[in-house]
């Protein structure tokens, strides 16, 4: 029992040390389309690469001799408390990587102490969500073309206790993520000699596809339909047409916060702001969409002088370590989000490896904030780093 233990999905992903490893295991653990679908991004791929590396470019000016013997990482997020400053990105098909999908990010971001985001392309419906899990939680909109669609999901997250509208801005169209395209990746998955090839009938994961209802979005009503790729299930429900009139009317009918997420320059965050957004993510959607657009921590440091203290600023895309947050953080950030660190994790072992992953990113902040001579995360300001 304790061998069988110790080579389960949940002993494999404790035995992870790093984000990096998470990510070996979560490929070892799905079929290649499905790996690379969370994996992956658009064309060349630039610009995924671009915000890892954009990180070795921000250097950190450690400050000495104080006392870091209670290493704090609490901060408020939008007037309430979270237990460190990392938050769940919104993921699309999280089902495809584990069958509990975003109710087992729902549960490990609530176990560690802070917020969800539900994406509107989720494989869990928002009510399930809300059922498992009793965390803070915000819904993410796609605005579809179908503006009935659209009232139906806000009223539904509000009735469910979402907190938060994350509106994302940067899917005018589908990104074109090349792997997706050669593997042959739709949505539902199709089974053909070629996807059975490629390890649709892996073995982990086979057991679950034939119980696994989390094929297609749970909350759209798109049960039943066709496979098609996902890119051209985007285009055809999604309006390319949104513009900042789009915002005004968000914000005038959702009661709570509005988030803008996929904001890139100074001047757009600007015009958020005066849009009424409460916070803004500065994102470039993890290299998924716009390939060759800059790294998200390269954009950070003007969007923050543009919106000083008027709006929240988080940001993702690249975010592997403990000294990632760091940066992000000394550079103008409330917070961060994760995207594909959370995806290998449930690739992994569901939420067991979801909880890995905030795990693994809260012990390195820990060790990088008292090494760096920050106690207090909400302390890190522009004189910890330099940009390169
Ligand atoms: C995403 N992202 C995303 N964003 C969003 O607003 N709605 C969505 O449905 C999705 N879907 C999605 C699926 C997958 C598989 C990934 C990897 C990402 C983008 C996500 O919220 C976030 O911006 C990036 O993942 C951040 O980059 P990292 O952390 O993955 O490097």
């Amino acid at each position: 029992a304790r061998t069988r233990e110790r080579f389960s999905p949940e002993g494999r992903a404790a035995r992870c040390r790093t984000i990096a490893e998470l990510r070996a295991l979560a490929k070892r653990s799905v079929p290649k389309p499905i790996f690379d679908y969370a994996d992956g991004a658009a064309w060349d791929e630039v610009t995924a690469r671009r915000n890892l590396a954009a990180f070795e470019d921000v250097t950190l000016h450690p400050k000495a001799l104080t006392d870091v013997s209670a290493v704090d990482l609490r901060t408020t997020i939008l007037g309430g408390e979270v237990a460190l400053p990392i938050i769940a990105a919104p993921t699309g098909l999280t089902g495809l990587q584990h069958p509990d999908g975003e109710v087992a990010i729902a549960r490990a971001a609530h176990r560690a102490g802070t917020i969800t985001t539900v994406s509107t392309m989720a494989s869990c419906t928002l009510e399930e969500v809300a059922e498992a899990s009793a965390g803070r939680r915000w819904f993410q909109l796609y605005v579809m073309s179908d503006r009935g669609l659209v009232d139906e999901l806000l009223a539904r997250a509000t009735d469910n206790g979402y907190e938060a509208l994350v509106l994302t801005v940067d899917v005018q169209v589908a990104g074109v993520r090349e792997r997706d395209v050669r593997n042959g990746f739709s949505v539902p998955p199709r089974i053909s000699l070629r996807t059975l090839a490629q390890g649709v009938a892996h073995p982990r994961w086979s057991a679950g596809f034939v119980a696994n209802p989390r094929m297609v979005p749970a909350n759209l009503g798109w049960e039943g339909s066709a496979s098609a790729t996902l890119a051209a299930s985007v285009n055809k429900a999604f309006d390319p047409t949104v513009t900042w009139d789009d915002l005004a009317d968000l914000r005038s009918r959702w009661k709570g916060p509005v988030i803008v997420k996929g904001v890139m320059r100074a001047d757009d965050a600007q015009r958020c702001v005066e849009h009424g957004a409460d916070a803004l993510v500065v994102s470039n959607h993890g290299g998924r969409q716009l390939d060759g657009a800059a790294a998200s921590i390269e954009a950070l440091p003007a969007i923050a002088d543009a919106v000083g203290d008027r709006a929240e600023l988080y940001l993702d895309s690249g975010i592997r370590r403990g000294t990632d947050i760091v940066k992000a953080l000394a550079l103008g950030a409330r917070a961060v989000m994760i995207g594909r660190a959370l995806m290998y994790g449930i690739g992994a072992a569901g939420e067991a490896g979801a909880r890995r992953a905030f795990g693994i990113l809260d012990a390195e902040l820990r060790v990088a904030l008292a090494l760096a001579g920050y106690p207090r995360a909400a302390d890190l300001g522009m004189d910890a780093v330099s940009v390169r």
